[in-house]
């Protein structure tokens, strides 16, 4: 349980704050939900400590098909008709685990999991125990917490389950990263490009979230897909990475189906993207260089 935020460095870029927050949570015995859009490292920094809690670590991805017993645990079926509802042939799910063992149960995309599984998971968190059918009452040895990231822009539900679960956890908000945070993680993440190109990028990725077309925009997520398609064309046109038509390119691929324009909004995304680029890079340069990069 030694685990400082100066351990997770290798791992996570920045974050300081919110690692001691997170450890201070899981230190004082609580449970603990991740909070903010998507791409801003929930799901790196929860594994990142999770990883580091010598604990027994169960991971549940949250989706539809989540349902009570996949999280619960079930009977085997062959063996219950051989003999019966027995304790023994029990296959525990994650919850059962991670309370048996006092292990941390870590849940992403926690909007996504339906009604009646958040309902069992609430039970295990305020009552430190669950009803199994058949199989009775299992308790949380010392130790358990569960832990969970969610997104709050995520239409599937949010405000459905909200009420319960932060009556029951802390809540770490996390926010989107410095423009510093951001150039670093693309050039970890990314490939080996211009560093002064690559800062533009990320200022372009930035401004996707302050245009006023634009409800949601794009996380460092949008910054290294571009920089990737960018390397890819630039290899495939043997162009210049920093060729403006190049640009323009990889900025439509990897940004038009991320940010989410505004219902009223007449523009499509493609036209925000181009004018979000020649912000940052500057209108079309006027003179053809014989590049043929530019075809509408
Ligand atoms: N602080 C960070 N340090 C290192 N990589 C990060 C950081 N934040 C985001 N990333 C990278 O950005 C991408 C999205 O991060 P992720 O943790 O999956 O976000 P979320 O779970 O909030 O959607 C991943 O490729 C991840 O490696
Ligand atoms: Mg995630």
């Amino acid at each position: 349980m030694a685990t400082t935020y100066a351990d997770l460095g290798e791992e996570v870029v920045g974050r300081e704050r919110e690692i001691e927050l997170l450890l201070a949570a899981l230190g004082a015995g609580a449970h603990v939900v991740l909070e903010g859009p998507p791409g801003t490292g929930k799901s790196t920094l929860l594994r990142a400590v999770a990883g580091r809690q010598h604990v027994p670590f169960l991971f549940v991805e949250g989706n539809a098909e989540l349902t009570p017993g996949r999280l619960v645990g079930h009977f085997d079926p062959a063996q219950v008709l051989s003999q019966g509802y027995k304790p023994e042939i029990f296959v525990d799910g994650p919850l059962i685990q991670a309370m048996r063992t006092g292990g941390m149960l870590y849940i992403e995309e926690l909007n996504r999991v339906p009604e009646e599984t958040l309902n069992v998971l609430l039970t295990s968190m305020s009552e430190g125990e669950v009803h199994v059918p058949r199989l009775g009452a299992v308790k949380a040895a010392p130790g358990f917490s569960f832990v969970a990231a969610m997104n709050p822009y995520d239409s599937v539900g949010t405000a459905r389950i909200s009420g319960a679960i932060y009556d029951r956890t802390c809540r770490i908000a996390m926010g989107y990263q410095t423009s510093e945070a951001e150039d670093r993680i693309s050039a970890l993440r990314g490939p080996t490009v211009p560093e002064q190109w690559r800062a533009q990028v990320v200022e372009l990725i930035r401004s996707t979230r302050e245009h006023s077309d634009v409800r949601v925009g794009s996380s460092v997520r949008g910054v290294i897909d571009l920089l990737g398609v960018a390397s890819q064309l630039a290899a495939a046109r043997s162009a210049d990475i920093t060729d403006w038509h190049l640009g323009l390119d990889a900025a439509t691929v990897a940004l038009s189906g991320r940010i989410r324009l505004h219902e009223s909004c007449s523009r499509t995304p493609e036209e925000v993207v181009r004018e979000l680029y020649e912000g940052i890079f500057g209108r079309e340069p006027k003179e053809d260089d014989g590049d043929s990069s530019g075809e509408a």
